[in-house]
């Protein structure tokens, strides 16, 4: 009999992605067959990039990773991941404060859903820092966020901050 594919979801606003996310994809690719990066369609925040705009970014950014898909999602986390026959949800811990809360969120997931595992996985220590809020204040400031976020975010982030669009004068 075949092994089962394991697929995870792996959660979050990536507005935008930066490379403490980058790592905690590869490093949750090479633990499942399937990761799904999947935005939450969350209409109250106003965001820095729309949710079409992070989403065409993800795909930019992760194009050519195997085995690594991107999607977006509206309502409960428990109930996406059962449609897309995903068992794990995969979710990043950088600091004490960040354990607090994951820890909040995966035990109120295993309370909703028990059979979807949450995987917390440690960034890199390079990444420990790296923040998709640090990252947009940085940009709306007008500083670099080099090395901070993958090369084509820092496009994307040139173009929304100088776009005319932007442009006040
Ligand atoms: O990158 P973020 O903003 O920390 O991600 C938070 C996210 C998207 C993982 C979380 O808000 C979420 O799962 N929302 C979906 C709604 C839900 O399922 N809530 C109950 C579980 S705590």
């Amino acid at each position: 009999m075949a092994a089962p594919i394991r697929t995870a979801v792996f959660p979050g606003s990536f507005d935008p992605i930066t490379n403490g996310h980058l790592d905690l994809i590869d490093q949750a690719a090479r633990l499942c067959d399937r990761v799904i990066v999947a935005v939450l369609k969350n209409t109250r925040k106003t965001p820095f990039f729309p949710v079409d705009e992070r989403l065409a970014i993800l795909r930019d950014v992760l194009a050519g990773r195997s085995g690594v898909e991107v999607d977006a999602f509206a309502g409960l986390l428990v109930d996406y991941a059962r449609a897309k026959g995903a068992g794990v949800v995969i979710r990043g811990v950088r600091s004490a404060a960040d354990l607090d809360y994951e820890r909040q969120m995966a035990l109120t997931n295993r309370h909703l859903d028990p059979r979807v595992d949450t995987v917390l996985l440690l960034p890199s220590a390079e990444f420990s820092h790296v923040s998709s809020t640090l990252v947009r204040e940085i940009a709306t400031l007008g500083g670099s966020v080099r090395g901070l976020v993958p090369p084509a975010v820092e496009s994307w982030i040139e173009r929304r901050t100088h776009g005319p669009e932007t442009r006040t004068v």
